[in-house]
């Protein structure tokens, strides 16, 4: 399986003025916003991926993650020219997915928390029809919601509805067989413009091939998009990072624990870093296991 982050589209929205800097460059807390997707896709298992965004900043991408080898992954990178919604990402990734399948994971969204991993693990395993997740919200009118029979059956699916069926939304890390390609090819453009990756699903889901598991309560799921969610986002990773002396999300554990990267590549990576916690941290791992 294939992997794509999404990192394009309305970054502006967290400054008043506009300026060209895409937001999933920024930091939340001690490392870039787009680490955390990135990660996401690592423990998936998913060595392939291509950065999407907008042509300005993907300069800014290319420059931060470069070829991915670092890491033992492979980066690509193509540009979406307007936000022409997400699943408009299969249109502009086409040649990069191939006859494989693909997952598509928002720069903005972050995951964390029991059972995750696992949960990866099986989506980058599908092979047919598509797999995506509910986890329930307060503010139901924000998101795609996703509609449950009393079996626990997805029965229904709606883009930011003004009255929600349910309060299950659906995060932004969508796993789907190649066909999700043509999919969108032959998607229209809602009222609001753009290819929405909830007509998306609903098509896999009429054609009885939409697979949708509810994220457990120790699940967090955080989406870092305006300066609220981005300041409780930074605050919750260092809650949790202070408290159990571990890192969330960081691509050089990740590649070193699976094999991906050598002792002696994460320690040069470590070296790079100069001073700084996030190297203290790597330092550490290697430290745990001599
Ligand atoms: O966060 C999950 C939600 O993401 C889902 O529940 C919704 O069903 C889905 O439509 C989406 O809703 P948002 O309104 O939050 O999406 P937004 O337009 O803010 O885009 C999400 C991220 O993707 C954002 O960082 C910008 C980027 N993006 C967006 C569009 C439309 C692109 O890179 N290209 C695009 O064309």
């Amino acid at each position: 399986m294939k992997g794509i982050i999404l990192a394009g589209g309305r970054g502006t929205r967290l400054y008043p003025l506009t300026v060209s800097i895409s937001k999933q460059i920024l930091p939340v807390y001690d490392k870039p916003m787009v680490y955390y997707p990135l990660s996401m896709l690592m423990l998936a298992g998913i060595r392939e991926i291509l950065v999407i965004s907008a042509p300005d900043a993907l300069g800014d991408f290319r420059a931060l993650l470069g070829d991915g080898k670092q890491w033992g992954l492979s980066f690509e990178y193509a540009e979406q020219a307007d936000p022409r919604g997400l699943a408009d990402a299969f249109i502009v990734g086409r040649e990069f997915i191939g006859d494989s399948e693909v997952c598509l994971i928002l720069g903005d969204n972050i995951f964390y928390g029991q059972g995750l991993v696992a949960l990866m693990r099986e989506g980058a395993e599908l092979t047919e029809g598509a797999l995506i997740f509910g986890y329930p919200v307060h503010d139901p009118h924000s998101y795609g919601i996703v509609e449950f029979d009393e079996g626990g059956n997805a029965i229904s699916l709606e883009e930011k509805p003004e009255h929600p069926r349910s309060n299950f939304a659906v995060p932004g890390i969508y796993f789907y067989d190649n066909q999700v390609v043509k999919m969108a090819e032959e998607l229209k453009p809602s009222p609001r413009g753009e290819l929405e990756i909830t007509d998306l699903n609903r098509v896999y889901l009429e054609r009885g091939q939409l697979k949708v598991v509810r994220f457990g309560r120790g699940v967090a799921w955080l989406d870092a998009g305006t300066h609220e969610s981005l300041l409780e986002a930074a605050n919750f990773v260092r809650a949790v990072q202070n408290r159990q002396g571990l890192m969330i999300a960081s691509p050089e554990e990740i590649a070193y624990r699976r094999g991906y990267i050598t002792a002696e590549q994460l320690r040069a990576l470590a070296r790079g870093m100069a001073n700084t916690s996030y190297a203290d941290f790597l330092i550490q791992i290697l430290d745990e296991r001599q």
